[in-house]
Formats: structure tokens, C-alpha cells, sequence
């Protein structure tokens, strides 16, 4: 699988990777600073979770804090791709109790950055996030890093993230521009609000350069049109 876009490794699109820079100021200051599980998802598939999650958790390693991203979608697996690691175990095993975390666990990643991969598992996976073994296994590792990212599957199809969001301090709620309508919208912050989960942010994603509507390759965030002219600044 290719490579994902991770803005700060490429040393590319400076402008992306400032966008990043100003989401993690902002979670920042809210609430708790240290030890923190932020929970990132959307309504439906493909909104960009896994790019926001992954370019997220790098914006604070590279600000030198200790950051594990965990891949909570086992159903559809990204984290280890996005950084171009082939892996042999995942999530799924050490949930089952087949396999320890220290076995699975990738260390080193990028610098200060650590990824817990998950395999593909078919079967309904639900049922491993339920109880008290993930809600243990994130509280020993939240002692271990700053910060800890976890990539969810979306609202709508199962209920995964809701069930994570229960053990997080907050929820990263990603919309792709144009991808879901007002309704599907309501439906999942009913479905937020009704678990009680603290909203750190609405990140509007797959916005293309005009700013107007997402194509094939999508921009993060509404205001990169206007923060265009200022980054193209740097080059002249
Ligand atoms: N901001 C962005 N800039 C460029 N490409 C993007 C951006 N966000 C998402 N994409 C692209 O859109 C596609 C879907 O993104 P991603 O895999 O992050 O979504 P997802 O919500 O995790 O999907 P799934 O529900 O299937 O897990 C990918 O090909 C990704 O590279
Ligand atoms: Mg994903």
C-alpha cells in the first residue's frame, strides 16, 4: 500500500504542516496537557481520519513530546502504511491477549513518535474494545507518552469510536468538505453528545485549493485558501 500523506515528513506543503502546527496549539490549551488520549473520527468512511490522525501525532513528536498513535481501525488498517512499515501483529492480538504490547508495538517510528499497528482482522471487532483490557491497556500506556492519537473507524458504520471516545479525554471530529450531508451530521453529534464525550475540534478536510469543493486530493482545513498567499510569500 502507498505511503499516505504525511505532511511534516516529506518536508512538503509547509503550508499543510502549519495547518497541523495551529491544531495541535489548539488542543493544547484545552483542558488536561499531559498524558492525553485524543480520540480522532468521522461520519462515514474516507473523510481523512487516518491522515489527520497520523499528521496530528507527528505535529506533536516533532515539538518534542512523546506521542503514540494507535490503530484502532482494524477493520481497515492504515497507521503502519501511512509511514511505510510492513508489519507481522497487531491491536487485535494483544486485545485477544495472544500477543503483549511490547511485542507489537513499533518504537521509533519518526522521532519521538511510537505506533501500535492493527492487522486486518473480517470478524466483528467490536466486542475486543469493549470491557476493561483496552481501557487497561490505555491507562498503562498513557503513563508512557504526552500524548496518545488513537485512529478510529466512523460513526456511522460501527461503533467503535464511541465506544474508544468512553476511555479518551476528547474527540477530533473530522467532516470531509461536500462528503456528508446535514443530517448524517446531527445524527453523529447526537451520537457524541448522548456519550458524553468532550468536542475538541471540527476539522473540515478535502477542500481543494479554490476552497469551494474536495476533489480526488483533498487540502485540511477552510482557511488554506487564505493562508495560500501567505505561505507563496516565502518563496519569493
Ligand atoms: N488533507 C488531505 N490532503 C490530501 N489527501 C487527503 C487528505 N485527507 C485525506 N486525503 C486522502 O483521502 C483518502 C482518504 O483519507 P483517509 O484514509 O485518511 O480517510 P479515512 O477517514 O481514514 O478513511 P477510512 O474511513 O477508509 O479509514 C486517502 O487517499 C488520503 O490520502
Ligand atoms: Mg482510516
Amino acid at each position: 500500500m502507498a505511503e499516505r500523506n504525511i505532511f511534516f515528513k516529506k518536508g512538503q506543503n509547509n503550508q499543510m504542516a502549519e495547518l497541523f502546527r495551529i491544531l495541535r496549539t489548539n488542543i493544547y490549551f484545552m483542558g488536561k496537557k499531559k498524558n492525553r488520549v485524543v480520540v480522532v473520527t468521522s461520519t462515514i468512511p474516507g473523510e481523512g481520519k487516518s491522515t489527520v490522525a497520523s499528521n496530528y501525532a507527528m505535529s506533536v513528536a516533532i515539538g518534542k513530546e512523546k506521542v503514540l498513535l494507535i490503530d484502532c481501525d482494524i477493520r481497515k488498517p492504515r497507521a503502519h502504511s501511512s509511514f511505510g512499515i510492513q508489519i507481522n501483529h497487531g491491536m487485535g492480538e494483544v486485545l485477544s491477549g495472544e500477543k503483549k504490547i511490547d511485542e507489537v508495538i513499533l518504537k521509533g517510528v519518526e522521532k519521538n513518535l511510537d505506533i501500535l499497528p492493527s492487522k486486518h482482522m473480517d470478524q466483528n471487532v467490536s466486542e475486543l474494545f469493549l470491557g476493561d483490557r483496552m481501557r487497561n491497556i490505555l491507562e498503562k500506556l498513557r503513563k508512557k507518552y504526552d500524548l496518545i492519537v488513537l485512529d478510529t473507524p466512523p460513526l456511522m458504520v460501527v461503533t467503535d469510536a464511541l465506544i474508544l471516545s468512553q476511555y479518551g479525554d476528547g474527540v477530533l471530529y473530522v467532516c470531509g468538505y461536500d462528503m456528508v450531508t446535514k443530517q448524517e451530521m446531527n445524527q453523529a453529534k447526537k451520537m457524541l453528545d448522548s456519550a458524553g464525550v468532550t468536542l475538541y475540534g471540527v476539522i473540515v478536510n478535502r477542500i481543494n485549493k479554490d476552497g469551494y469543493s474536495h476533489g480526488n486530493y483533498g487540502y485540511y482545513n477552510y482557511k488554506y485558501k487564505d493562508y495560500q498567499d501567505y505561505f507563496n510569500g516565502d518563496k519569493q
